[in-house]
């Protein structure tokens, strides 16, 4: 390699770094810190835990949990980095979830049971894919619920039929994760596929195969979310806002995700969660992730404007609705690139028609 190479290489570097902190650097200086070199994250890890503490609102009950706390935090940070350094195009730094080991989050956040099809799953029929837009994106179109949360199986389940039902009725109703949470365990395995089982994980086609069966979910407001796990079944059958028509298996082929997306509204898929811990915005774009789903988010919409420039230009990215709150990742949000099924992003898609039900 030449000195002009190398030189422009350090240039694309440094301009790079650059590029990921002066786009996210208004909200607070962490970013810039985590991704710095040499020693003063750690010299001011103290000053971060303690912006950490009051900007989430985290106390500890003891002097002794606060400090393994304090040192899980570090170790997070040293992570942060390292996630920074294999997904340049993403800011990576502190989240709400710093203070938590990766078990512990996956314990707590995570929770895909492994692909078992239930009965009534069909393979989606190909779609032409020639006319598909070059940016599309579900909430331009009024078919996404504002924030929410849930156990991500369910919440992932109840968005795609969310949007489902709108494209049916036209009307945008938040359905119930917790009916979900709370009823959708008493499957036999032998005909339903693999069983949900609420905070302790699902998978969002057996929660279509229950609504299914049920005849339907019942909005929010009538079934709030407690986020506890397993109480006694509520659901009540004369409330159902939204029922279960079919729904299908989407091949791994983006073109196909993407025009099952446009015509059939958000979409229920799998990802491996490892990079999410500590996203703070950008697209992901992770060198090496693996493929290991454990993480049911919601796909909305896709595109590949507002991406960093120069090294980064124009590289496509699913749009995906995350079921942590608004105070993580872009908004609520996280930005994946498309291209090559990266952590596994393309491989368990499944798509939800609704049915009209009128409940007036
Ligand atoms: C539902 O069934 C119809 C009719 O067979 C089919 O055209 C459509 O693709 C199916 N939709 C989903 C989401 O499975």
């Amino acid at each position: 390699m030449g000195r002009h190479s190398l030189l422009a290489l350090l240039l694309l570097s440094l301009l790079s770094v650059a590029v990921a902190t002066a786009e996210f650097d208004d909200d607070d200086l962490l970013i810039r810190q985590v991704v710095s070199d040499g020693e003063d994250h750690l010299l001011n890890a103290e000053h971060h835990f303690s912006n950490f503490k009051t900007k989430f609102g985290k106390t500890y009950a003891t002097r002794e949990e606060h400090d393994y706390r304090f040192g899980v935090f570090k170790a997070n940070l040293l992570r942060a980095k390292l996630h920074q350094n294999l997904d340049p195009s993403a800011a990576h730094g502190v989240t709400k979830f710093s203070d938590l080991t990766h078990s512990e989050f996956s314990q707590q956040f995570l929770g895909l049971k492994p692909l078992r099809l239930p009965a009534d799953a069909r393979k989606a029929p190909i779609l032409p894919t020639n006319d598909l837009p070059t940016d599309f994106d579900w909430r331009d179109h009024g078919a996404v619920t504002p924030g929410s949360c849930g156990s991500c199986w369910s919440f992932s389940a109840t968005g795609a039929l969310e949007g489902a039902h709108f494209l049916s009725t036209g009307k945008l109703e938040s359905l119930s994760e917790q009916q979900l949470v709370d009823c959708d365990h008493e499957c036999d395995p032998e005909q339903y596929g693999a069983c949900d089982s609420g905070c302790n994980g699902g998978l969002m086609t057996s929660a279509f195969e229950y609504t299914l069966k049920a005849g339907g979910l019942e909005r929010e407001e009538d079934y709030p979310y407690t986020g506890t796990d397993r109480g006694p079944c509520k659901f009540d059958k004369s409330k159902i806002a939204a029922s279960v028509s079919n729904f299908s298996v989407v091949s791994i082929d983006e073109d196909q995700i993407a025009a099952n997306l446009v015509k059939n509204g958000p979409l229920a898929v799998g990802i491996n969660a490892v990079f999410m811990q500590t996203y703070i915005g950008g697209v992901s774009c992770p060198f090496i992730c693996t493929k290991r789903l454990d993480h049911g988010v919601l796909l909305v919409g896709y595109g590949s404007a507002g991406y960093a420039p120069i090294r980064f230009k124009e590289k496509p990215y699913w749009i995906i609705k995350n079921s942590w709150g608004q105070n993580w990742g872009d908004d609520g949000y996280y930005k994946i690139c498309r291209g090559r099924n990266i952590c596994g992003v393309d491989s368990m898609v499944s798509t939800v028609a609704a049915i009209h039900t009128s409940s007036e």
